[in-house]
């Protein structure tokens, strides 16, 4: 449990990394009431420093017992990572709040998004799980909907960018996208394929009946934090020659009516969600109009003809921000504040 201070001792496990550098970011632009702030890396990241508020700090690397005075420690450097480190950081009397899926399906381990399901944060153990990023912007939009008329079944399939994937796979972008505009031979790295100009229906492994990781995480992730097993959620997730934010078709399913209107307003009024719809003015919401934002964008809101109860949504949020530090960091914010 967190203990009130004025300001608190910070670990960001996964400094150097994609969203570890994003974390630093929201820390500082957010105020988070930080004391001494600790970036931790792996031994390739030693004699590296990071910025963070007018300073150079060095990073440290990783080890068992690197959370001595440690009271908030935000993991993203991978599930392996945070499964053996993170019980360690809470020994050590911290609170982990991990971006990793090594804890999120844990029955005891509250998987929130702070304005879909704080209560979830009550009497937790030490371990905090942040959703992923694809599903936390659909859940959030989602929310409000599913209150009012209660979700029977979703149809997701996702446009995810490059940087879901981590820092090397945003190199590759850019590296293959030079590559094939100057007609040189693309070779792979990150992706089992060329990902420039290319679609690849593939993110996270496959398992056994065909599906990703990723998919499933869609369909439980969103049981969880809407406290509703009986919703019936399909995925397909796309990875996307995009270098910011994840983009969602969403096919909503209602038990009961919900028109259009009523959708938006509820979408409006929800914490964190902006409506952008007005394809009349070609207005709806883009990846590159979100990238370094917070919110998520929701457009493109119509009626599925083809069912008694059914939407269309267009869902876009930045995965480094809202699908990722960003969450983290306002669940940090909750538990300061419930602490103090
Ligand atoms: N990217 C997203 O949109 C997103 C969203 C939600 C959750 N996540 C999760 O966040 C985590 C990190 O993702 P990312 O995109 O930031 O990846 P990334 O850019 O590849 O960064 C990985 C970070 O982990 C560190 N790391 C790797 N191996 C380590 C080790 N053995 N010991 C200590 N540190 C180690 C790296 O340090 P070095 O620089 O020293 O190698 C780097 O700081 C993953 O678990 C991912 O699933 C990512």
């Amino acid at each position: 449990m967190l203990k009130p201070k004025a300001r608190y001792n910070v670990a960001v496990v996964g400094a150097t990394g994609a969203v570890g550098q994003e974390m630093r970011e929201v820390l500082e632009e957010r105020d988070f009431p930080v004391d001494r702030f600790l970036p931790l890396a792996s031994e390739r990241s030693e004699g590296k420093t990071v910025p963070f508020r007018d300073r150079e700090v060095p990073v440290e690397r990783l080890t068992e017992d690197a959370f001595t005075g440690i009271d908030i420690a935000l993991f993203s450097a991978g599930a392996e990572r945070s499964r053996h480190f993170a019980p360690h950081a809470v020994v050590a009397g911290a609170v982990v709040i991990d971006n990793s899926s090594a804890f999120r399906m844990e029955p005891k381990v509250p998987l929130v998004v702070p304005e879909v399901n704080p209560h979830a944060l009550d009497g937790h153990k030490g371990i905090i799980a942040n959703p992923n990023c694809s599903t936390i912007q659909m859940v959030l939009a989602l929310k409000p909907l599913h209150d009012a008329a209660r979700i029977r079944r979703l149809v997701v399939s996702t446009y995810q960018s490059v940087s879901g994937t981590g820092q090397e796979a945003i190199e590759e972008l850019f590296e293959q996208s030079g590559e094939v505009l100057n007609l040189r031979q693309v070779k792979p790295r990150v992706y089992p394929h060329q990902i420039a100009f290319n679609c690849l229906p593939h993110i996270d492994d496959f398992d056994e009946d065909a599906y990703t990781k990723e998919e499933w995480k869609l369909v439980r992730e969103t049981q969880k934090i809407l406290e509703d097993p009986g919703i019936r959620v399909t995925a397909t997730t796309v990875r996307v020659p995009v270098f910011r934010c994840h983009s969602e078709s969403v096919n909503v399913e209602f038990e009961r009516a919900m028109e259009p209107n009523e959708a938006r307003a509820l979408m409006s009024a929800m914490p964190g969600v902006v409506v952008l719809d007005d394809p009349g003015r070609n207005l709806y919401p883009l990846a590159i109009d979100a990238a370094g934002t917070d919110a998520v964008y929701v457009g493109r809101v119509r009626a599925d003809h083809t069912v008694e109860h059914g939407l269309n949504l267009w869902i876009v949020s930045d995965n480094l921000r809202k699908g990722a530090a960003l969450n983290t960091v306002q669940i940090a914010e909750r538990l300061i504040a419930e602490a103090g």
